[in-house]
């Protein structure tokens, strides 16, 4: 009687009253877990999309003006491959592969690749076998991106420069130019080293030396085209955004939700008389999804314009 005096004393809740506070956190965990239910599977479902993405490459043919093209030179074509990202924790490896068979069945007059190209060591030889199934006429190109170098913070980038490309007819360029004639045209592709570029020191209009040729600079970074001097040359091709892989949608189109300093994501832009091409590239970084920024690999038709 002394204890249960003093139980009531004391103000403890009957025992009602104790059960009404059981049913209501009852339903309260209740709740919390359908919530944290629901958001996993929210979580898992964009995953899942976002994997599929990533694997879901647009191919296309594309005319691209340039500013007094040369007649000879009309309809050149190029396939622009960029950012394969090899040997990452994702599937880059056969976006690759699906970009390389388009390419194959293409048959264009050239080749380049935009940068970031092997981003681990145990994807050099898929780049290498892959990259041998072009044999494009007018030769392949190459030049380097920041995952090349290793200037990231992506902590899965061991990028490695391969000392030999092997059977693939790849010429890297690394701040240096090469001429090829075509339907007696010189055309001078030049390939410019990243690094430079990031430390504010770059001068790529230095690296053409043909004043005749046809110029076609190789920048991973396409902000670059706004440091060009008018009259430096007359196509740049970039890649390095992967058209911002993660983006939501928005009013107007679509947010990044990095690299929003950038100034140009994807796509053909006319910078004075210079035509700029930004590839999306085939592969991912960080994370092996894509969210509204499919890959691509484009043949570019050139036409006068
Ligand atoms: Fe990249």
């Amino acid at each position: 009687m002394r204890n249960a005096s003093r139980c009531c004393a004391s103000g403890s809740p009957p025992p009602a009253a104790v059960f009404g506070t059981s049913s209501t956190a009852c339903v309260a965990n209740s709740s919390r877990r359908r919530a944290l239910s629901a958001l996993a599977a929210a979580g898992g479902a964009l995953a899942a999309w976002g994997l599929f993405e990533s694997q879901w490459l647009e191919t296309r043919i594309e005319e691209v003006p340039v500013a007094g093209l040369h007649p000879e030179l009309e309809g050149l074509s190029i396939l622009h491959l960029s950012d394969f990202h090899a040997g990452t924790p994702s599937l880059n490896l056969r976006t690759m592969r699906m970009a390389v068979s388009f390419g194959v069945e293409q048959q264009p007059d050239m080749v380049v690749v935009t940068g970031d190209i092997v981003t681990h060591p145990r994807g050099e030889r898929a780049v290498l076998e892959q990259l041998a199934r072009l044999d494009p006429p007018l030769g392949m190109y190459g030049s380097l991106g920041n995952h090349d170098t290793g200037a990231t913070r992506d902590p899965f980038s061991r990028g490695v420069v391969p000392e030999s490309w092997g059977a693939a007819p790849m010429q890297l360029l690394r701040d240096r130019s090469v001429v090829v004639e075509a339907h007696g045209r010189a055309i001078e592709v030049a390939g410019m080293e990243p690094d430079a570029w990031s430390q504010g020191s770059a001068r790529p209009q230095e690296l053409f030396v043909r004043d005749d040729a046809f110029r076609i600079l190789l920048a991973h970074f396409p902000d670059v085209v706004d440091d060009l001097p008018p009259g430096s040359c007359s196509l740049v091709l970039a890649g390095h955004l992967h058209g911002g892989q993660i983006c939501l949608p928005a009013p107007g189109g679509r947010m990044r939700l990095s690299h929003t300093e950038w100034r140009y994501l994807d796509g053909v832009h006319r910078v004075g008389d210079t035509t700029l091409v930004v590839s999306r590239g085939t592969g991912t970084t960080l994370v092996p999804f894509r969210l509204l920024a499919r890959p691509e690999v484009v043949l570019l038709r050139l036409t006068a314009g």
